[in-house]
């Protein structure tokens, strides 16, 4: 094929890594979004948005390298400024808050369900462009916003089925890791490098990993004791003070975040993990990350403090805490443990009416529109058959609840009225239709 024609399919191709949603994706991803919205208001989050596009500035000034390289980034055909589709939402929040100041009130509590757009190699998991519900606490640094914040990402878990026999949240504190590899012998300038060797201790092979904490400086005891931080870990629920070869003095932040943890009553969903730290360059202190506890998927969820970057953008000294919890991966897991079927996910019509007469054909639409008007979600068929059996066989395809069926009584102002559940079958007036539809969909 020339490169001409092979262009022109592509072109007509979904772009790689980005998704088509057909309704019965939809319904899965409405469902999903339900579930963060649901929880995010329950637990007093008020919902925002931000632009799709900023200035490329935000994400090269302030981001760390790893998030710049994966930007779609471009300018105006003409234009001269730079310009990046969003790969994470927290710069347009940080901007979003700098902008209001200390008009802020505190604590500042916002979500929002942002697509999001980033350049990397589309693989299970990852893609190009995905959706991502986004937690924040702005105003306040105790551990208690920490817990709060994981203990919403939790609820809205619980909501879609899972529980901590499929997913644990893995958390650490980066003041803490900083203080333990500081006693390991990692100087001050190795420092970040050591946090990104913890970050991609999964994805590297033992050998390389143990090179690669040798080039720090350490000694071979050292470079042990490293790898042993790296796989530190509690039980879920387990208190951090039982950690092999962890100083307990070193440990107060985790011991906080432990007790605040089980305020919030989640703490069997919650296990400390020292190798956690996060890639991305802002985070401060507490850090945390949700997993499938297979540990075959990558992260659901991740995020953490970031405690200086609303100041670096020009505002007011604000902590801050928040995470992104992506449906990529959220969806497999739930497809995987068999806890949704997109099927039965959409919504679902009250009402599907059907004409099973010639002379009652002109009804259909008056009857349709008066159902609607009524408040309900009302479908017809479009099939023209007197098999009243088959047009049946259509409402329950669309998984209506009752059938309406318009026959030859119309000429004597009546109608069958069908509940599809029970299989009951009443005739009505058609000048009480809307009540009996009613009383029916309240019926037990
Ligand atoms: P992140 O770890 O880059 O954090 O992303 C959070 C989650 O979004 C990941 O755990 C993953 O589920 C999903 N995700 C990220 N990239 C992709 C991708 N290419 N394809 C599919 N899913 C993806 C952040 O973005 C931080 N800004 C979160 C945050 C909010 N921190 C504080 N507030």
């Amino acid at each position: 094929m020339s490169s001409k024609g092979s262009s022109k399919s592509k072109a007509f191709q979904a772009p790689r890594g980005t998704r088509d949603f057909y309704p019965r994706e939809m319904a899965l991803r409405r469902h999903v979004e339900t579930c963060w919205r649901d929880a995010s208001i329950n637990w007093g989050f008020q919902e925002i948005e931000g632009p799709t596009f900023e200035h490329l500035d935000l994400y090269t000034v302030k981001s760390g390298p790893g998030i710049v390289s994966e930007l779609f980034s471009f300018e105006r055909s003409g234009g001269d400024t730079s310009y990046a589709m969003r790969p994470e939402f927290t710069p347009t929040l940080a901007r979003m808050a700098v902008a209001r100041g200390n008009a802020l009130p505190v604590p500042t509590k916002w979500f929002s369900i942002p697509c999001l757009f980033r350049a990397e190699r589309p693989q299970r998991g990852r893609l190009r462009e995905h959706v991502q519900w986004n937690v924040d606490i702005l105003g306040l640094s105790d551990a208690d916003t920490d817990a709060e914040l994981i203990s919403v990402a939790v609820a809205a878990l619980d909501r879609l089925g899972l529980d901590p026999s499929m997913v644990q949240v893995k958390y650490s504190h980066r003041d803490v890791v900083a203080r333990l590899l500081t006693d390991l012998g990692v100087t001050s300038e190795h420092l970040s490098a050591a946090f990104d060797l913890l970050d991609r201790r999964d994805k590297l092979p033992a050998d390389a990993f143990m090179e690669k904490a040798t080039a720090l400086g350490l000694d071979d005891a050292a470079v042990d004791r490293f790898d042993k931080l790296a796989h530190a870990r509690t039980k879920a629920g387990e208190d951090p003070s039982t950690l092999a070869d962890v100083p307990a003095e070193d440990l107060d932040h985790l011991l906080e975040l432990d007790k605040a943890l089980k305020h919030h009553d989640i703490a069997e969903w919650c296990h400390v993990d020292l190798g956690i730290v996060r890639g991305l360059a802002y985070y401060t202190g507490t850090v945390f990350e949700i997993h499938e506890t297979s540990g075959a998927e990558r992260a659901i969820a991740g995020g953490g403090r970031y405690d200086h970057l609303v100041e670096l953008f020009g505002g007011p000294s604000t902590p801050a805490c928040g995470f992104g919890m992506g449906d990529v991966v959220l969806s497999l897991v739930l497809q995987d443990r068999g806890l949704i079927d997109p099927d039965t996910l959409g919504p679902r019509p009250d009402v599907f009416v059907v004409c099973a007469d010639d002379a009652a054909r002109d009804h259909i639409v008056p009857t349709v529109a008066r159902m609607r008007h009524a408040g309900l979600h009302a479908r017809r068929s479009y099939k023209s058959t007197r098999n009243v059996g088959k047009l049946l066989k259509e409402a329950g395809q669309h998984d209506a609840r009752i059938a309406i069926i318009l026959g030859g009584e119309l000429q004597e102002g009546i109608v069958s009225v069908k509940d599809l559940g029970s299989g009951d079958q009443q005739q009505v007036q058609l000048t009480e239709l809307e009540t009996a539809v009613h009383q029916l969909l309240m019926a037990p």
